[in-house]
Formats: C-alpha cells, sequence, structure tokens
C-alpha cells in the first residue's frame, strides 16, 4: 500500500505543471537556433486563419494604432509618399511611432512582430534632413554599379536609422517612352543597364553568402533593410506612356526588354516583388496567375513575398473598387501575399475571410503567403530585434553619404554639347572671371533639383524643404572669390547684354511630378525656361543645364546654346554639378537614353530600326579635369 498517496499525486501535479510551464516557455518558432524552416512550420501550425489574413495585410500609419496591430493582427505597416509622423520629423520621432505600431504587434497572442516599409527610391527621400540621391535616370547615366551598390548601403543605414528595416525598391523598370511620369524611376531604356544597377539591392539588404538557395530572400544584418523590385512586369513599357496602363508586347519581347531586371534581383536575394498597376496585352498584372505564380514564383523560383502596389487590387476592375471583392478573390488567387490595402482593411480582411470560408480560396494559397512573408521576417531578424533603438540616428545625412551623392551627382552628367562649330570648347569653365551671370528657373531651387518623391509624394518647390546646397550655392562656392557672381532667375536680353558678363549659366528644366502627373505628350520644360535661355544665350556665351527626369523639347534651342548639359534629377547635393562645370572633375557621363528631336518620333529606343535621334543612347562628350589642361 503506497504510504500517503496524496502526496504522490501533488508532487506528479507538480512535474507536470513545471514541464508545462517550460513548455510553455520553449517556442520552437522564438528560437533563432532552429532552422529557418522549422521556425516558420512551428508558428504556422499554432496560427488561426485570422492571424494568418493579418499577416497578408498592410495599412497606411495613419490608420495605424497600437490596438490595431493588436486587433487585426497587422502584419506589416506603410508610409506612403509625404506620409510621416510631423513635418520635419526627427529620426527619434519615427523610431518611436515605428515601435509604438511594433509594440501592438508584439502584444498579440503570438507577437509576431510587424514590418515596416517605405519609398526610399533615391535616399530615404520622406525624411528631412536625409540625403537625396540622384534619381534612377542620373545613376543610369554614371554606368557605375558598384556606385549604385553603395548608395543602397547609405540608404539602408538612412532608413535603419529612422527604426524602419524595409524599402519600395529599387524601380527596375525599362522606361520605353520619355512620355512616361516614372521615366525617372527607370535607370534606362536598355535593361542590361537597368540589370547592372540592380546592384543597389546587395547595398540595400547585403550580399548573398555563397551557398544560398536560388532564389531565397536575404538582408544581412540590422544595418541593412529589405528591398523591393518593382514594378512586376512591363510597368515601363505602357502604350505612349500612359502611367498605370496597357504593354502590348509578345512574351518574348517581354522577357528580353522587361524581365530582366528580375533575374538579376532574385539571384541577389531580393526579399519582395512589387506587383505593376499595368496590365500585359489586356491582362491586369495585379491580376495575373500565370506571372506571378506561374513565372516568378514557380519558374523563377522567387521565395521571397509579393506585394500589391497601393491599391492594386482596387484597380483591378475600372473604375476602381467596383467589385472589390472580386478583385480580392483574383488578386490572391493570382499569387499577391501582402496586399497594400492600405485604409479598408477591415473590409479587405472581411472579403478574404469569406473567399477562405466558402472554400473559393484554397488554404494552401494563404498559407503559401504567410510562409513567405514569414520567411523574410524570420530571415533579417526582426523576430529577435522586432525594435529600434536611437543609436544609429547620426546616420541619417551623414556627410559621409552626402560625398558619395555628390560623387553620383558628377558622374551622371552627359555633356551633350561643348562649344559651338570652329569654337574652343567652353567647358569646363574658367573659375576666375570678372562677372558671371547664373539664371534660370532650377539654379536656386532645392525642390526643383531633387525632383518628385522628395518630402512630399509630389515633390516641393524652393528652398526650405530639406537640407541640401542648390546649383548657385554650388557655383558660388566654387568659383574664384573675386569672381562675381549675378543671379537672375529670368533676366531680359538687355540686362544681360548690358552686364559684359564674362558667361552665363543657364539651368531650367521640368517642376517635381511623380507618378501620372508627370505624364507628358508634349515635354516641354517649365515656362519661363525656353525665353530665359533666348535671352541669355543670344546675349553672351552660355552653358545651359537641364534638370529633367527624362529627355525634353531642346532641339530649337541647342544651336543658340555654346554648352549644354543634362543634369536629370541631381537630387540634394548640387555641388557635384559645379565640381564638373569647373573642371575639378571631369564629364563621364552617358546618356542611359535616346534624346529625341520631336515628341512625334515616340518611341524611339536604342536598336530600333528608325533611329534619328538628337543624341543617341550612350551619348556623352567627355573632358578632363582642369588640372590636366
Ligand atoms: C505608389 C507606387 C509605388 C509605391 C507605393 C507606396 O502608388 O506605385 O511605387 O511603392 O505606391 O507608396
Amino acid at each position: 500500500m503506497v504510504k500517503y498517496p496524496i502526496y504522490w499525486v501533488a508532487i506528479l501535479l507538480s512535474i507536470c505543471y513545471s514541464t508545462s510551464i517550460a513548455n510553455a516557455e520553449y517556442l520552437k518558432y522564438k528560437d533563432p537556433k532552429q532552422p529557418i524552416n522549422a521556425r516558420i512550420r512551428d508558428l504556422m501550425s499554432r496560427m488561426t486563419l485570422e492571424e494568418k489574413i493579418g499577416q497578408m495585410t498592410q495599412i497606411e500609419r495613419s490608420v495605424a494604432s497600437g490596438d490595431v496591430m493588436n486587433k487585426y493582427f497587422i502584419g506589416s505597416v506603410l508610409s506612403g509618399g509625404g506620409s510621416v509622423p510631423a513635418a520635419k520629423a526627427s529620426p527619434e520621432a519615427w523610431i518611436s511611432m515605428v515601435n509604438e505600431f511594433q509594440q501592438g504587434s508584439l502584444s498579440t497572442r503570438l507577437g509576431i512582430p510587424m514590418i515596416y516599409g517605405i519609398d526610399a527610391v533615391h535616399g530615404h527621400n520622406n525624411v528631412y534632413k536625409a540625403t537625396i540621391f540622384p534619381h534612377n535616370v542620373g545613376l543610369g547615366a554614371t554606368r557605375d554599379p558598384e556606385l549604385v551598390k553603395r548608395i543602397g548601403a547609405a540608404t539602408a543605414l538612412e532608413v535603419r536609422a529612422t527604426g524602419i528595416p524595409y524599402v519600395f525598391a529599387p524601380c527596375i523598370a525599362v522606361c520605353r517612352d520619355p512620355r512616361w511620369g516614372r521615366c525617372y524611376e527607370s535607370y534606362s531604356e536598355d535593361p542590361k543597364i537597368v540589370q547592372e544597377m540592380t546592384q543597389i539591392i546587395p547595398g540595400l539588404q547585403g550580399d548573398i553568402p555563397h551557398n544560398s538557395r536560388k532564389g531565397v530572400p536575404f538582408v544581412g544584418g540590422q544595418n541593412k533593410v529589405a528591398a523591393c523590385a518593382k514594378h512586376y512586369v512591363g510597368d515601363g513599357g505602357t502604350t505612349t506612356g500612359i502611367n498605370e496602363n496597357n504593354t502590348v508586347i509578345d512574351f518574348h519581347g517581354l522577357l528580353t526588354t522587361h524581365m530582366p531586371g528580375y533575374y538579376n534581383a532574385i539571384i541577389n536575394g531580393v526579399s519582395t516583388v512589387m506587383v505593376s498597376y499595368s496590365s500585359w496585352n489586356g491582362v491586369k498584372m495585379h491580376a495575373n496567375y500565370n506571372l506571378i505564380t506561374g513565372f516568378l514564383k514557380n519558374t523563377l523560383k522567387f521565395r521571397g513575398f509579393v506585394i500589391s502596389d497601393w491599391q492594386g487590387l482596387d484597380r483591378i476592375t475600372s473604375p476602381p473598387h467596383a467589385n472589390y471583392s472580386m478583385s480580392v478573390l483574383e488578386g490572391i488567387h493570382a499569387g499577391i501575399d501582402m496586399v497594400m490595402v492600405p485604409y479598408n482593411y477591415t473590409e479587405f480582411i472581411s472579403n478574404l475571410t469569406s473567399h477562405v470560408k466558402d472554400n473559393h480560396i484554397p488554404m494552401s494559397r494563404i498559407d503559401d503567403a504567410v510562409q513567405r512573408i514569414l520567411r523574410v521576417k524570420f530571415q533579417m531578424g526582426l523576430f529577435e530585434h522586432p525594435l529600434a533603438d536611437n543609436s544609429q540616428v547620426h546616420q541619417l545625412g551623414s556627410q559621409e553619404h552626402r560625398e558619395i551623392a555628390r560623387e553620383a551627382v558628377r558622374k551622371s552628367l552627359v555633356l551633350l554639347k561643348n562649344g559651338k562649330a570652329a569654337e574652343k570648347p567652353m567647358l569646363p569653365l574658367p573659375k576666375k572671371a570678372p562677372k558671371i551671370l547664373v539664371a534660370g528657373s532650377h539654379a536656386d531651387n532645392l525642390g526643383n533639383q531633387c525632383g518628385g518623391w522628395t518630402i512630399e509624394w509630389q515633390g516641393l518647390d524652393g528652398n526650405n524643404l530639406t537640407q541640401g546646397t542648390t546649383i548657385l550655392k554650388a557655383i558660388k562656392k566654387t568659383v574664384d572669390p573675386k569672381t562675381e557672381v549675378v543671379y537672375q532667375e529670368n533676366p531680359d536680353s538687355n540686362f544681360v547684354k548690358s552686364n559684359k558678363f564674362s558667361y552665363a549659366i543657364v539651368v531650367v528644366g521640368e517642376r517635381p511630378y511623380a507618378e501620372t502627373f508627370g505624364d507628358s505628350l508634349n515635354l516641354t520644360i517649365a515656362e519661363p525656361g525656353y525665353s530665359t535661355i533666348k535671352n541669355v544665350c543670344g546675349a553672351v556665351k552660355c552653358v545651359v543645364v537641364v534638370i529633367s527626369g527624362r529627355p525634353v523639347v531642346i532641339e530649337p534651342y541647342v544651336s543658340k546654346m555654346n554648352a549644354l548639359v543634362a543634369a536629370w534629377l541631381p537630387g540634394s547635393e548640387g555641388q557635384g554639378v559645379a565640381d564638373v562645370l569647373f573642371g575639378d572633375y571631369g564629364f563621364t557621363g552617358k546618356s542611359p537614353r535616346t534624346w529625341f528631336k520631336t515628341v512625334d518620333q515616340l518611341p524611339m529606343n536604342v536598336g530600333d530600326p528608325h533611329y534619328d535621334p538628337l543624341f543617341p543612347f550612350g551619348f556623352g562628350l567627355t573632358t578632363k579635369p582642369s588640372k590636366d589642361y
């Protein structure tokens, strides 16, 4: 007979209790020593449908809060273009906002961290005092993948300085018609240059380990960020460049013109791919199963997650949101894993939940999406490091990064004309001269030289948007102290003649724009640009610097100029323009685009049978640094 049986029962219960406590403390998915696949399987086995659909939901920061994150198990938050915690918010303010949302996610039953994404497409461009690098068209002109990789690394540091681990970049569009409002987001009309510039991905994310499996997402540490190759696929090929419209091309043409950048992006371990608003041969990309699931996931073996564009599901129909429930069904079925809703998340969650419960969408599709999202989050260490601290705030806008941007500006400049016939070259300009004129709407305007996607989605006019150096200020810093620099935005020819300037620098171009707002059928520059060229160049020796996101109408005025420079959208470091104008560095840039004579030639790209450009793809005169003269 066992003596005192009650004690044995108590001991047994206490052993069971302590074991269960031990088990409760040990959750395999939270163990970083476990293989990622094991962590994914363990976590997935614990998740409810609600928690899984929450992971697939990305909402805009303006509708997010700790409570919303907790209640709906939201997997991701974003800043839309210009969406900031406060005007001119400090990095500390960004960090506390991101951490507030994260605390909400960590307080859920399973504590799955959310991932915060933002458009850092030419530096951390939403953020006050961040370094603003040249837009992609200018980087394409550098022909320097190593430089672009350094830009990626610098951008990652500045993004992390604000507590954010994910960027919707790079745009690897192949713009085939400069009438497209997003052409400046494209590195080139040539897919080979776009492929080379995907080196920004290892800059952003880190170099993938040699033994990495192809297609597996990779982010190498807390000073790197998850990247996003966009917009899949053919966004730059729409008819007459109409944004979000239809790309008409056969499958071979799609693969050889618009797809190559994705091969390199996947080989470089890109973590996410964003779907294009556009259609391919009439089929909306957001509803294209064959290209998203069939080709990107099954053929190219992409194993990160596919994210929709902003209201991308809504725009499957025309008018948008016309049959949202059907759009949700089509988009998720096509293979979209995370939906940038970004506002009506309860409707999205409700629609998707119904589709699963009604067996319109199989659980296997939901599990594929969630596994991909968790794979990115586990691999990049988000479970181990979900919260940011202020230790890296000094990286934002650092002088070191500004020097990289200045180098990029120098290398992006394309010299299209240097001296009239039988004249000696005008560039480089002498630093010593009695009096010089600087003119034009873009000479002293930081907003104009940065372009769209800068502080605000559409960019801004003027000089108080952020920290940087205008081209005028750079010129003043570069010339000899005894040289008088006179600035007049739009002088008349009498003023120019009467002042007997040694020479003039005229800086004109396009006003900032983004996306559809930049679509243009006439491709003219902002007034009074052309009249400034006429007034100044008709009265004194002049070099014209064009600030634009693409080739623009310039042919009728070239004969009036002594020299012509394409500066694209240089960003905050205007000093790079002066460095080359005055010969501290030579011109090396090569045009990444065909420069047309008239818009009725468009579309016209290198390799076309009828090719009659003003300046051909790859054109760029060179100069040696002054000290070599
Ligand atoms: C925009 C753009 C996309 C951007 C997203 C989030 O509409 O198409 O490039 O990443 O929305 O701002």
